[in-house]
């Protein structure tokens, strides 16, 4: 058995371009910073491959990026991965923190491991580019910006070393990415709520699909105003197309103090998460 951890990323800016590609996309320029949240996956050579998980809700079937990920390593590789492969879901989904595409890249890397076929970055890239928008970024979690769909993943030198307490809020329901991306041009700003850029550490923080998102789900504008008020937040945002807010701090004692207030003054049933932003800075 061999068992790799597979980080999530919050996007600290998102910006979106309004028009619709030719191929239904639209141009992105996000920066995007890896985070501690990790699901780990337990790789076994089997007979064929099957995919496990204890959390419910998580499809086990070809729709799972890991299946689609096998799928698309076994294209190249001209034969079946025979893998049984391992969920440990830590990491919600429809959460905007790049979870199942995060498990998709460590999926290609493990199987070029396990099977010893030593493709390279050039061809892995290209396979995670077919699986999601957000894969590629996965194959090196490092500070990154992400033009493009989000395909073109540039690392960030300059932020390789930035690191910053984080929490994150994540209500019960997700957000479909689609659906983020389709309502862009069909939706109206919130009164009361501040979409502005926060600068903090030289970044400036901006996420363009808050508009579209908090027009359906005001809970999570309402959220974001109350993590601005709360002591020692520096910024507050959706990351992704949501549905996790999350607000940077300066110590990890104060993202603890808001987790812990948000569960009591917000909702008892929120997913929490206290930890850092690029921890391995
Ligand atoms: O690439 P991925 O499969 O994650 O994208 C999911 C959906 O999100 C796309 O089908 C598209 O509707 C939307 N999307 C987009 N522009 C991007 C990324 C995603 O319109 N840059």
């Amino acid at each position: 058995m061999t068992s790799y951890q597979a980080p999530a990323k919050i996007n600290l800016s998102l910006r979106v371009s309004n028009k619709v590609r030719e191929d239904g996309y639209h141009n992105v320029d996000i920066l995007m910073a890896p985070i501690d949240l990790c699901d780990t996956l337990e790789f076994h050579n089997s007979r064929t491959t099957t995919l496990l998980c204890e959390t419910p809700g998580v499809p086990l079937d070809e729709s799972n990026l890991v299946f689609k990920a096998v799928r698309e390593f076994e294209k190249l590789y001209g034969r079946k991965a025979k893998q049984r492969i391992t969920i440990i879901k830590r990491v919600p989904f429809g959460a905007g923190l790049g979870g199942g595409s995060a498990d998709a890249a460590v999926t290609l890397q493990a199987v070029n491991e396990i099977l010893g076929t030593n493709y390279g970055m050039e061809e892995l890239h290209a396979m995670a580019a077919v699986i999601g928008s957000d894969v590629p970024f996965f194959l090196n979690p490092v500070v990154s910006r992400c033009t493009g769909r989000g395909e073109i993943v540039t690392p960030v030198e300059h932020l390789a070393g930035w690191t910053r307490p984080v929490v994150l809020l994540k209500p019960q329901f997700g957000v479909a990415t689609p659906y983020a991306y389709k309502m862009l041009t069909r939706s109206r700003r919130l009164r009361g709520v501040n979409y502005g850029v926060q600068h903090l550490d030289d970044i400036d923080f901006v996420n363009e699909l808050e508009r579209p998102v908090f027009a359906k789900f005001p809970l999570l504008a309402a959220m974001k105003m109350w993590l601005k008020e709360q002591e020692g937040v520096r910024v507050a945002l959706m990351s992704g197309s949501g549905s996790t807010m999350f607000a940077l701090t300066d110590t990890p004692e104060q993202a603890q103090a808001v987790a812990e207030k948000a569960r009591a003054e917000l909702d008892p049933t929120l997913f929490v998460h206290c930890g850092m932003v690029n921890p391995q800075a």
